[in-house]
């Protein structure tokens, strides 16, 4: 540690820190404009200046490190003068005519540090020029009018997501903001992430759904956990009258730190779905709106007669994925009881968890893995916050070795793409080996004795050069810090023996040993752990129940399922959203959708977090978990099942903390 003063004040800090963040975390304000916590210090805006002891010049103070004995002060006239003309001249550079800004009160970090220092005027001519403003993008809009040029978002594409979209074009008072050659951002490579629009200090780029709505100060903020995908990013979701208005990435969050995906920030706020609002019956061939009552009696009725077969979005929190189970299985002894996703994304790596409890690692390790092998994984589309990490990685160097029969978009960055033919995976990674093995470059002896046959069949089989495979099996052996990372083109073909070759893989090359576990899979939706956990993963092949139950809560529905479901003979779907699969239902019992109920999800790499409920749902409209309560109760059963005791009765691949 580190030990300085700080307008008189003894601080201690570590080694490396700013002055900025070490004043900071002592609970002095420095002010500032271009700084952020998430994103490198870049020193532009000189709003921070500090007067350090024995230094000639006031200096900034975010890119400053601390060092022993050093004497700051952050407040002195001389201080204050300079910020009142920094904060003058980039008044009179641009447009920030305050009143007709939409973050003019409050939310807008330029003009709260004009406050801060007092400032009621600038004494400096405005002299601006006339910048466009770019509404081509369908979630945001860019006023290079109110940049301050400090560049956070500009950081954020490239830090944050990975992208590189944004950048600075032009030079002095005509310098602004621009999406890759200067092009409209709605045709640009953005990938809708929205991070620059949260880190901008001002109303240079706005949110187009959440503008003119409300000041932040007038928005609930409660913290979640978003359920677009396993990743399970922490956000906040901002609420106003009982409406989101918006969700922001949650700084203090530990799998994103602030950042979030298209999906999860934009489409969960914008989906245009139809919202089942009453309890409907088919009655004479069409669906009419019915009591809660008529529609639970029908049910409970079909079902304390019939054999169900019973389905469950993993989107579903663990509270209810445990309610249902308990009642299909325990209480009605269905005897097919599953999640939509089938175990598609989770029943293999289950299965191996059964002799290898926790062998999965965390998501984490990407961060400082120089060599990944990704397999049967296309995690820019469906974990792209996953992918973010991948992204930021390999601008820092990380080799990654890409094996997917499809095109992916990791095909662009790899350092080596494998296109097997669909199905030899398997027969790859032992060739991957064979291959490490016959070079001596094990650094845990496999015992491989049949390296070239292993070899040549995976010639014949993948489609694959030797020259190619030799290349892969060399660079992740070559690797200081390795990781596997794999996807549902693993494991949909729900063999262990394939998730067992690669984990051997992963222990031949160092990947996992007595202190890493960097190998993961993806697995599915937000809940596809939990689901496998309470082994809710055998395929839906109803094998002639009479009652086909779908909570589908406010998940998509996939085609296929809406084709299967067709044959059963009574179809109840429990669900937020008209889709195909209500239409052709005998009963349709309205939920809640995620931000109207709470409990708790499961992320890829076993975090377990807690959903809040942000607004209420409509009138009519009841919580997943309650209605097969209420179920339950008139059929006269008891749902006493315990989600906690339900997750932890099988062994885990992932460790749950
Ligand atoms: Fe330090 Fe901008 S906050 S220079």
């Amino acid at each position: 540690m580190i030990e300085i003063t700080i307008n008189g004040k003894k601080i201690s800090a570590p080694k490396g820190t700013t002055v900025l963040r070490a004043a900071e975390s002592a609970g002095i304000q420095i002010p500032k404009l271009c700084d952020h916590k998430e994103l490198t210090p870049y020193g532009g805006c000189r709003l921070c200046i500090v007067e350090v002891k024995g230094m000639r010049v006031p200096i900034a103070s975010c890119t400053l490190p601390i060092s022993e004995g050093m004497e700051i002060e952050t407040e002195t006239e001389a201080l204050k003068k300079s910020r009142k003309f920094i904060l003058s001249m980039l008044f009179s550079e641009r447009n920030h005519f305050c009143p007709f800004c939409q973050v003019s009160g409050g939310d807008c970090e330029l003009q709260n540090a004009a406050y801060r220092e007092e400032m009621t005027h600038w004494p400096i001519q405005p002299g601006w020029n006339d910048f466009p403003v770019d509404t081509s993008h369908p979630y945001f809009a860019l006023d290079n009018n109110r940049c301050i040029l400090c560049r956070r978002c500009v950081r954020a594409c490239a830090e944050m997501a990975g992208n590189f979209t944004l950048s600075v074009a032009e030079r002095g008072a005509k310098s602004m903001i621009v999406a890759d050659t200067d092009i409209p951002l709605g045709e640009s490579t953005c990938i809708k992430c929205g991070s620059c629009v949260q880190v901008c200090p001002t109303g240079a780029l706005i949110d187009r759904t959440s503008a003119y709505q409300s000041h932040d100060k007038n928005l609930q903020e409660i913290k979640s956990v978003c359920v677009g995908c396993s990743v399970g990013c922490s956000i906040k979701i901002m609420v106003r009258d009982n409406r989101v208005v918006r969700i922001e990435g949650d700084w203090d969050g530990s799998v994103n730190h602030g950042a979030m995906c298209e999906h999860g920030r934009y489409h969960t706020t914008n989906d245009n779905r139809v919202r089942l609002t009453t309890p409907l019956m088919k009655k004479n061939g069409k669906l009419e709106p019915v009591s809660w009552d008529e529609a639970l009696n029908a049910v409970q009725e079909k079902m304390a007669k019939e054999s169900v077969a019973a389905l469950a979005s993993t989107r579903l929190s663990a509270e209810t994925l445990a309610a249902f189970k308990d009642l299909f299985e325990s209480k009605l002894h269905s005897k097919l009881v599953t999640s939509i996703e089938e175990g598609v994304p989770t029943a293999a790596v289950a299965k191996f968890a059964e002799t290898h409890e926790g062998f999965e690692g965390k998501l984490d390790a990407l961060k400082t893995a120089d060599t990944v092998l990704c397999i049967g994984a296309n995690v820019n589309r469906s974990h792209m916050v996953a992918g973010f990490l991948f992204k930021r990685n390999l601008n820092a160097g990380m080799n990654l070795i890409n094996i997917d029969p499809d095109e992916t978009t990791l095909d662009e960055v790899a350092r080596l793409s494998l296109k097997p033919k669909a199905g030899s995976d398997h027969s790859l990674i032992l060739a991957l080996q064979a291959v490490i093995a016959k070079e001596e470059l094990e650094r845990k002896s496999l015992n491989i004795k049949d390296a070239d046959a292993r070899i040549k069949k995976a010639v014949a089989e993948t489609g694959i050069s030797e020259a190619d495979l030799t290349k892969a099996a060399r660079m992740l052996a070559h690797a200081v810090s390795p990781m596997i990372v794999f996807g549902k083109g693993v494991t949909a073909q729900r063999d262990e023996t394939l998730i067992e070759a690669l984990y051997q893989l992963a222990v031949q090359v160092g990947a996992v040993d007595d202190e890493r576990n960097n190998i993961l899979s993806l697995k599915g939706e937000s809940n596809s752990q939990s689901a496998a956990l309470m082994g809710l993963e055998q395929p839906f092949n109803p094998n002639g129940e009479k009652v086909t139950y779908i909570a589908v809560g406010d998940d998509y529905v996939a085609k296929k399922l809406v084709e299967k479901a067709a044959k059963s003979p009574y179809l109840v779907v429990q669900a937020s959203y008209e889709s195909k699969l209500t239409e052709q239902a005998d009963v349709v019992l309205p939920v809640s959708i995620w931000a109207e109920q709470e409990g708790h999800y499961i992320n890829l790499d076993g975090r377990m977090r807690k959903a809040e409920k942000a607004i209420n749902a409509p009138e009519n409209v009841r919580d997943n978990l309650d209605v097969l309560t209420e179920l339950a109760k008139r059929m006269k059963l008891t749902l006493d099942a315990d989600w906690e005791k339900a997750i932890r009765e099988r062994r885990s691949s992932v460790a749950l903390n």
